[in-house]
Order: structure tokens, then sequence, then C-alpha cells
């Protein structure tokens, strides 16, 4: 469109010249029609450039009438596509005002789009969907997890511009110095950490006041708590980092958004029929106090740096053993793990200067 409006300028200021040497000077009206038939692609020596050339030298009076009649048509011409221009710009400015209106959370993601978002637990459940979520929010997400080929199974399943925004990293959480590699990758790689999705997590199946459960114990404070205490402070170090590299007036944001559950503000009563949910509630109340005092510290470093907790009630995952969970979905309404994602976008979209602390999404209809 604008090439053919440049054409048009270009001819109709060829006919403008034209017209006024027409009228003043028969040899500048020569001089002009031969360099107009070199651009179209002629020699200036064929019998059809001779017989043009003598049309223009003998009839003069006929090149200015033709001359203002084509000009006038394509001054017409130029007068719509200019409108034409005008109203289109006009329109795709309005349509931007519109989409930048507050309360659309899409659009608040602009701010986002190609940051680092590292999410723990991306294998599988609550994270993978945060993950996915993350990636088509325009996002680089770094997902964590043992198993790391499942990351990269979902990852082929995405569209190609999205597969170049998930990256899989094998990182057992509870593993400090795996941890440390993890955020070094992505510094390196990546050029910091912009958003963190503290996700993975485990449940036992045991009880507290059971026999020999030690190392169940212990591996679901390892994972929950010394795995969060790990990759929130890997994480707040990469985000303070980049804050201090930058001026004022150009410092980014930094979210660190922690999975908990409602498990971590009532200890739910699932009856004798159901497994006792053992050290986990007191894991997820641990976090909840955690959360706090990182507020509180992200605070005393004059950070822009949010931290956010999303509490659901019980969704639909593997983080239950198949058999429990045959006994609980036909009779409990469970959440999806895209409505969990769902609210790790909505958080983040929120403008900087919102902290929000918790959200809580149970299942319609949920008992507990
Ligand atoms: N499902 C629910 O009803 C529910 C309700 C409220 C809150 N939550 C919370 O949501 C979070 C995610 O749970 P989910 O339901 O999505 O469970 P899930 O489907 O079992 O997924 C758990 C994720 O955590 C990862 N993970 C576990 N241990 C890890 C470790 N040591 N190192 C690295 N990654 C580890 C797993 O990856 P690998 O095994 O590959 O390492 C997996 O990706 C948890 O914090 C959970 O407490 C769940």
């Amino acid at each position: 469109m604008q090439l053919r409006t440049f054409q048009m300028l270009l001819q109709s200021h060829r006919m403008l010249r034209l017209r006024t040497a027409a009228r003043n000077n028969y040899s500048q009206v020569q001089a002009i029609t031969s360099s107009w038939l070199q651009d179209k692609g002629s020699d200036g020596d064929s019998d059809s450039d001779i017989e043009n050339r003598n049309d223009v030298s003998g009839q003069e009076g006929v090149a200015v009438a033709v001359g203002v009649g084509e000009c006038k048509s394509i001054q017409l011409r130029l007068y719509a596509s200019t409108w034409l221009i005008c109203i289109t710009t006009a329109s795709q400015l309005w349509l931007a005002r519109l989409l930048q209106r507050p309360g659309r959370p899409v659009d608040k993601m602009e701010r986002w789009r190609n940051k680092v978002a590292v999410v723990s637990g991306a294998s599988a459940g609550i994270g993978a969907a945060c993950a996915r979520a993350l990636v088509g929010a325009g996002l680089l997400v770094v997902g964590l997890a043992r198993r790391q080929e499942r990351i990269e199974e979902m990852r082929a399943k995405l569209p190609p511009a999205e597969q170049r925004r998930l990256h899989a990293r094998r990182c057992d959480i509870t593993r400090e110095s795996e941890v440390l590699a993890a955020f070094d990758w992505a510094q390196r790689e990546l050029g910091g950490v912009h958003v963190l999705v503290n996700n993975a997590g485990i449940i036992a199946t045991t009880e507290l006041s059971g026999p020999g459960n030690t190392q169940a114990i212990r591996d679901t404070i390892e994972t929950n708590l010394m795995g969060s205490v790990y990759c929130i402070r890997e994480a707040f170090q990469a985000m303070r980092r980049q804050e201090q590299q930058q001026p004022e007036q150009a410092r980014g944001e930094g979210h660190v958004i922690i999975v908990n559950s409602v498990a971590g503000q009532q200890v739910p009563n699932l009856g004798p029929q159901l497994p006792s949910l053992n050290i986990y509630p007191a894991t997820k109340f641990a976090l909840r106090a955690m959360q706090e005092i990182y507020r509180q510290e992200f605070q005393r470093h004059q950070t822009r740096v949010r931290v956010s907790t999303i509490s659901p009630g019980i969704v639909d995952t593997d983080i239950l053993p198949e058999q429990i969970q045959g006994v609980i979905k036909p009779h409990m309404p469970m959440l999806r793990s895209e409505d969990v994602a769902d609210a790790v976008l909505w958080t983040i979209s929120t403008p900087a200067n919102v902290q929000v602390q918790n959200i809580t999404i149970k299942p319609q209809g949920e008992k507990f």
C-alpha cells in the first residue's frame, strides 16, 4: 500500500512537471517524456518509442490535455489513498487504546513478554499447566523437575514458536547444588529470572504417628520446605541483581508465586476412609508463614519484587496415589490444573503496585 502510494506520488509529480513544461517549453516536454519512457523499460530508439516521441512533439496540446486529465485522476486516487491510510491508522490507534484499558489481564501480560519464568515441578499437574500458560503468554520458561523428559515431551506438543520458549532442566529441588546450577543456567543463557512459580511439592502416604516413617516425612519437608527455600532464595537474588544493574527509572519487576494449598489455611478432616495428610499441612502452614517473611524481606531491601500465594482446593493431578484418586474422584469435585495456571497469570498481570497476598480457589461444591 505504501509503495503504491509512493509510485502514485512520483507519477503525479511527473505529470505536474509535464503539464508546466508543456505550457512553457516544448524541449522540456520532450526531456521529461523520454525519461519517463526509459523508466518504463524502453531503450528510446525502438519504433514505438520514436512514435511516442513524435506523438509528443507533434501533439503538444494533446500531451498537455492528456497530462492534465491523467493528473487529475491520479490526484483523486492519491486523495483516496491518503484518506484510507489516515482511517486505518486512526482505527489501529483506537484499537490499541481499547486493548490497554485497565482490567484486561491479557494486555497487562505484555510487560512480561520475553521475560524469564522458572517453574519448579513443571513435569506434571499444576506446574506443567503453569509452564504452558506462561509460554503461551510470551515468557521464556525454564521448567525444573527430576523427570526432565516429561517436560521435553510436553514441549514437543506445543506450536513451534512456543517450543522455542520452553527449556527443560533436570533438577531435584531437594539438592541445593542442582538448584544453584539451574538458576546459574537461567542467568547465563537467558539473562536472569523475573518470575518464579514455586510449585513442586509432594504428599507422602503415611501417618504422622505411624511406624518407620522418618524418610517419608523427611522427604516431604525436604521437598516442600527446603526445596522452596533454595528456589525462592536463588530467584530473589537473581531479581535483585537485575534491579541493581538497572538505573532507577528503568527498573523492572520480579514476582514469586508460591503454590500453597487450602491445607495451608486449615487442616482438612478427610475422615477415616481417606489417608492421613501427615506432615503435608504443616509444610503448607509453614509456607504461608514464609510468604509473609519474604514479603517483609523483599520490602526491607527496597526491591520491586512481589510475593504471592495461590491456595487451591483439590486439583485433578497425580499428586495422590492412583488407588486414592480412584476413591476421591467419583465423590469430589476437582479443579483443573489450568484453573490454577489462570490464577497465576492473573496474579502476575496485576499492576506493579498491587501486592496480591493470597488467592484461594476451590472447586465449586468442595465439601471441606
Ligand atoms: N493436586 C492438588 O489437589 C493440590 C491442591 C493444592 C495444592 N497443591 C500443590 O500444588 C503443587 C503441585 O502439585 P500437583 O498436584 O501438580 O502434583 P503432581 O502432579 O504430582 O506434580 C508434582 C510436581 O512436582 C515435581 N517434584 C516433586 N518432587 C520434586 C523434587 N524433589 N524436585 C523437583 N521436582 C519435584 C514433580 O516432578 P518430578 O517428579 O518429575 O520431579 C512434578 O512435576 C504442590 O505444591 C501441591 O502441594 C496440589
